[in-house]
């Protein structure tokens, strides 16, 4: 029987992250959505293109829950993006009681599911599931370290003139503009980055990963990313239907480890059919671990928030 994800939140990095589903062949999708018709026809719309791409799943589109029953994977993109001048952190509130909602609706179909978060404010989302969704931590997973990653290994490559494939990297922390990208542990084929350009170069596009996000609201203006979060998303999907096991930096819940409780906070884990099997906790040095703290400090900020609005 095919593999099922619910992506709730047919809007750009929804409907992409459907997309790139299906393209892949990896599960049928249902894409749930609070406006009428528009998941629906987004839905029709991917399913026409089957035929031409040549994948063989099923994509549908809803405005409740029923037709999500029994999915392996619930992905949450919905809620409301950035727009210029707002810092995810604007969006707390608004989107707290939509992921809350989509939560509670989703796991009442799918006991079994994984969750994906990617509705931001990232890390104070993923609280918002988790608590609400009564999961264990393997299960409730928020997407932003491989979406950091990629834009560093982006801008690294583009720097250096060498492959995108080649670049190695790791960003920690919450999905904010205290994301901690680590340096010591980024290399082009196994090559340290510090040996390939200078501290000031390497800080600049430590810089541009952190301001990422921001740069694409920039030129946007009435939005946020969409492709390369989805296709971020979409190689997490992936690992877990496939059980492929790949080490990747996602927000998880952390009890004790990095020496943070009861926190999500983006460090790298290795994802498989269970969700997260693994927390990998590296040997941070001094300033690496200040960093981290600073970053989860902002994400515990957000949460004591969410926590009073709970009550
Ligand atoms: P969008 O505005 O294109 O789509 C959001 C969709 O959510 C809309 O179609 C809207 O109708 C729907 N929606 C609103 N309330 C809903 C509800 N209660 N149930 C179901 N659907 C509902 O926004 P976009 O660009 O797709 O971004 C979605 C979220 O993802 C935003 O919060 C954005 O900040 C976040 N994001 C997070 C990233 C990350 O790295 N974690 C990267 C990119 C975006
Ligand atoms: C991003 O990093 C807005 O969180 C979104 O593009």
């Amino acid at each position: 029987m095919r593999k099922k994800v619910t992506v709730v939140g047919a809007g750009n990095v929804g409907a992409n992250t459907a997309q790139k589903i299906a393209a892949k062949e990896l599960a049928d999708v249902v894409l749930v959505d609070v406006v009428e018709g528009v998941p629906q026809g987004k839905g029709l719309d991917m399913l026409e293109s089957a035929p031409v791409e040549g994948y063989d799943v099923r994509i549908t589109g809803a405005n409740g829950y029923d037709e999500t029953a029994g999915s392996d994977i619930v992905v949450i993109t919905a809620g409301f993006p950035r727009k210029p001048g707002m810092s995810r952190d604007d969006l707390l509130l608004a989107n707290y009681e939509v992921v809350k909602s989509a939560t509670e609706q989703a796991v009442k179909q799918s006991p079994n599911a994984i969750l994906i978060l990617v509705t931001n404010p990232l890390d104070a989302m993923c609280w918002t599931a988790l608590k609400v969704s009564g999961f264990p931590r393997e299960r409730v997973i928020g997407m932003a370290g491989v979406l950091d990653t990629a834009r560093f290994r982006t801008f690294i490559a583009e720097e250096l003139g060498v492959s995108f494939e080649n670049v190695t990297a790791m960003v920690l922390g919450g999905h904010g503009d205290t994301m901690v990208p680590l340096v010591r542990f980024t290399n082009v084929s196994g090559i340290p980055l510090s040996e390939l350009t200078d501290q000031a170069t390497i800080d600049r596009m430590v810089q541009r990963t952190r301001d990422g996000g921001a740069e694409i609201v920039k030129y946007l203006k009435t939005g946020s990313a969409y492709y390369a979060p989805a296709a971020s998303t979409v190689e997490m999907v992936e690992s877990i239907l496939k059980d492929k096991k790949k080490v990747l930096p996602c927000a998880v819940y952390l009890q004790g480890e990095y020496g943070f409780n009861e926190l999500f906070v983006g460090v790298p884990v290795k994802l498989g059919s269970k969700g997260v099997e693994k927390i990998y906790e590296i040997k941070l040095d001094e300033g690496e671990k200040a960093a981290l703290k600073k970053s989860a400090d902002a994400v515990e900020e957000l949460v004591s928030v969410l926590k009073k609005q709970a009550k």
